[in-house]
Parts: C-alpha cells; sequence; structure tokens
C-alpha cells in the first residue's frame, strides 16, 4: 500500500512541473505538439463506440453535461462544447485553469489536489472524459482515486471515455529499427522498459512527468486492465487509434505529413497506439 505521503510527494512533483511549464509555453510545453493534438479526431473516439459515427455513446448529446479530467487550458472543452449542452473541466495546475477560464467563458473550472476532480459537484455529469492526461500519471494508486473521484460526479447512467498510451510491444521497447539480415529474415533490438510505469505500478519518486515518466499498455496487460475498470463498471470497452503510420526516424524516410493525426512524433516515440477506454454502469459513487 502506498502511503498518502508519497501519493503528495507524486502530486506536489506534477503540479511543479505543470506550473513552471504552463507559465514558459501552455500549448508546446505542457500540451505539447499542439497542432498534432488539435488534427486528432478525438470526439469521434471519446464520444463513438470503436470510433464509428453509426455508435454513438449517447443517442442525444444536446441537454447532457460533461467533464474534462485534467483539461489544461480547455482546448478540448471548447471542441466538445459542440456536442454537450455544457462542458466543465478540472487541472493540477492554477496557471492553465486560469487560462481556460479566460478562454472558456460559460464552461466552470476547479484547480484540483492532483488526485481528484476538485469540488465539481457530485452526480452532475452525464459524461466524464480525458485526453492526453492520464497516460501521464504513472501512479497507479492515483488515478485509482482519481477514477473513483469520477464515479462520484457521474449521473448513475453516466458514462466515461478515458484516452491511454499504448505501445504494440510493452514493457519491450525498440531501440533499433527493422533490419533485414537475409532477404528472407529482418531482425530488431528490444530493451525491457524500467523507466515508465506498468498498470499497477506506483512510482511516486518519478521526478518528470508528461512523457517523463508515463504508464504504458502493453497487449500483456490488456486483460488486467479491463478487470480493473470492472470493478467500477458494468460495461467496459476498449479501442485503439494508431499514431504509428508513417513517422521519420531510425533511418526511415517519413511518408506522411508531419502534422498528420497518425503519425504522432518520430519513430523513437514508443507509443504505437492511443488506447480508448470506455465504461458505462457505474457500480460505485452513487
Ligand atoms: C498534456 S496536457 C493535456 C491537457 C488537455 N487534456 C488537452 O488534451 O489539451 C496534461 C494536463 O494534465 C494535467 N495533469 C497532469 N496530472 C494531473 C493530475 N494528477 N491531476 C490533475 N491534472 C493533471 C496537467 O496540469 C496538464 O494541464
Amino acid at each position: 500500500m502506498t502511503e498518502t505521503s508519497q501519493l503528495l510527494q507524486y502530486a506536489d512533483m506534477q503540479r511543479t512541473f505543470y506550473e513552471r511549464e504552463a507559465k514558459r509555453d501552455p500549448e508546446q510545453q505542457v500540451v505539447g505538439c499542439y497542432d498534432y493534438h488539435e488534427n486528432v479526431p478525438y470526439e469521434t473516439n471519446l464520444l463513438y463506440l470503436y470510433g464509428d459515427i453509426r455508435k454513438p455513446i449517447f443517442t442525444d448529446f444536446g441537454n447532457r453535461t460533461a467533464f474534462d479530467f485534467a483539461c489544461g487550458e480547455g482546448r478540448m472543452v471548447r471542441r466538445m462544447r459542440r456536442f454537450f449542452d455544457k462542458v466543465d473541466g478540472a487541472d493540477l495546475s492554477e496557471t492553465m485553469i486560469d487560462l481556460a477560464r479566460k478562454r472558456t467563458p460559460g464552461s466552470d473550472f476547479w484547480v484540483t489536489d492532483g488526485m481528484s476532480t476538485g469540488a465539481a459537484p457530485s452526480a452532475a455529469y452525464d459524461f466524464c472524459y480525458c485526453t492526453i492526461s492520464m497516460q501521464h500519471i504513472c501512479v497507479f494508486e492515483t488515478r485509482d482515486r482519481i477514477l473513483r473521484d469520477m464515479c462520484r460526479i457521474l449521473k448513475p447512467d453516466g458514462q466515461i471515455t478515458l484516452q491511454y498510451l499504448y505501445s504494440r510491444a510493452y514493457p519491450a521497447l525498440p531501440v533499433t529499427p527493422v533490419r533485414s539480415v537475409s532477404p528472407d529474415h529482418s531482425v530488431q533490438l528490444f530493451r525491457n522498459d524500467k523507466h515508465h510505469a506498468k498498470w499497477f505500478e506506483n512510482k511516486t519518486d518519478a521526478v518528470s512527468t508528461n512523457s517523463d515518466c508515463d504508464v504504458v499498455i502493453g497487449p500483456g496487460e490488456l486483460e488486467i486492465v479491463y478487470n480493473y475498470f470492472r470493478l467500477y463498471f458494468e460495461l467496459v470497452d476498449f479501442w485503439f487509434y494508431d499514431i504509428s503510420i508513417g513517422r521519420d526516424g531510425l533511418g526511415q524516410t517519413r511518408i506522411l505529413p508531419h502534422i498528420h493525426p497518425n503519425s504522432h512524433i518520430s519513430d523513437e516515440y514508443h507509443g504505437t497506439h492511443f488506447v480508448y477506454i470506455h465504461c458505462a454502469g457505474k457500480k460505485y459513487g452513487g
């Protein structure tokens, strides 16, 4: 069991990091590759089962409310307001929340302690979502507290979709490109990752965040992740969005334009997919 003091220490580290970077450049330092993320069709993957527009998670979005966990300066709140009646958000960085308030009038925002949704009201939201933020929390118990608090703010029939990072061979990470060694054979060298966190790890002593120490899901962990979410929800489903296509680096030539939704950063980036974890029918939190 991780001590609360260790969780607070991790939250402090995250807060110090995000406050510093938010003051430097809230778009590029915090969101990172802002233009890239603005090109990714997050809405389709957050609001439609399997990212399929024939399968909306609600038959109507118009009279419903949504909550953006770790909303940053409000980028996805503004995008999601095109669907929902109201979208609110929370973040552990006060600087990001100040910006969100200025840039997104009409929404309510809260500063959090890094382990919750802050002072967001209970049983108030039809939908709770997260983009490029839960993946940066390398402490399982922090994410678990946040999920419980999401259950608190959800209406009884509320739903969630949370985006995490998936890496095709994790915990093995490629260190060389694929090399041809004979007309019929190729080799690639992998190393076992010790830097990022597996699902149940609690890396409270991480010294940095925002890609410097993430939680990464690999194929061998899908079942335990599924079983974990089933503790809180009757229905759990996953779908994947490929961000590994057409990158440059490691001796390959980039085949897609630099800002392209399927081609995140460079070949050296270990993440191969965004995995969307969708849950409905909450069993916890009233
Ligand atoms: C990469 S930015 C993404 C912002 C926004 N979700 C988006 O898609 O534009 C990560 C954000 O997560 C917030 N964050 C990271 N860890 C958090 C935590 N433990 N609790 C609340 N917010 C957190 C950061 O302050 C930062 O604004």
